[in-house]
């Protein structure tokens, strides 16, 4: 299956899914691009160690989000991509995308949907002072991060955490629950 990682920033959600691609424990999919709206993202340095094709959109260089969306979707269609993999991508999908992907795109966010959607989720929990949170795979709709939910893990929030201590905590559940929704799902 040929699917597009989504990423505008670190990229560490990409990274584990080449590891698992690389040990076998996904077969059968091919990340034939690692999309990106961010020409600075660290995504990018590593996808060039895996060899991925970088493709750089960048929203600032199109007269409004349509266009750049059909920008993205003839490299899309070019490169045959039959599932979006969302991974850290700072923007919502919008019309153009999801007429033709709707149900082929998944999101990871780092909360228990849908409690704290939206930016700074992990902080969110802590400031709230919620004991358990942790991680979610949904598919991808026109909202911010309420889609139907696909699976989850879930983590304690310990007394003495903090934001960095939460995220650890939480990114690690990120790293084993995505390889697993695609192997269940794509694969
Ligand atoms: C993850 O926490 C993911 O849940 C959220 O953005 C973060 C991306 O991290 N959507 P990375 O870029 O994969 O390191």
């Amino acid at each position: 299956k040929k699917v597009a990682i989504f990423a505008s920033g670190n990229g560490s959600n990409y990274e584990k899914i080449m590891e698992n691609i690389q040990a076998d424990y996904l077969t059968d999919i091919e990340v034939v691009g690692l999309y990106t709206d961010k020409r600075e993202a660290f995504a990018i340095e590593r996808a060039r160690r895996f060899r991925t094709p970088i493709q750089i959109f960048e929203l600032a260089q199109y007269d409004n989000k349509i266009a750049y969306e059909k920008a993205i979707l003839e490299q899309l269609q070019k490169d045959n991509v039959e599932w979006i993999i969302l991974a850290g991508y700072m923007k919502l999908v919008g019309e153009t995308l999801l007429n033709v992907y709707e149900g082929k795109i998944l999101n990871i966010h780092p909360s228990l949907l849908p409690s704290f959607p939206g930016k700074n989720a992990v902080g969110q929990a802590l400031q709230y002072g919620v004991k358990v949170t942790g991680a979610t795979v949904h598919y991808v709709d026109m909202g911010m991060d309420t889609g139907k939910i696909i699976d989850q893990m879930s983590c304690p929030i310990y007394e003495d955490d903090t934001e960095a201590t939460l995220q650890l905590r939480v990114q690690n559940l990120e790293y084993e629950l995505y390889p697993r929704v695609i192997k269940k799902l794509i694969q």
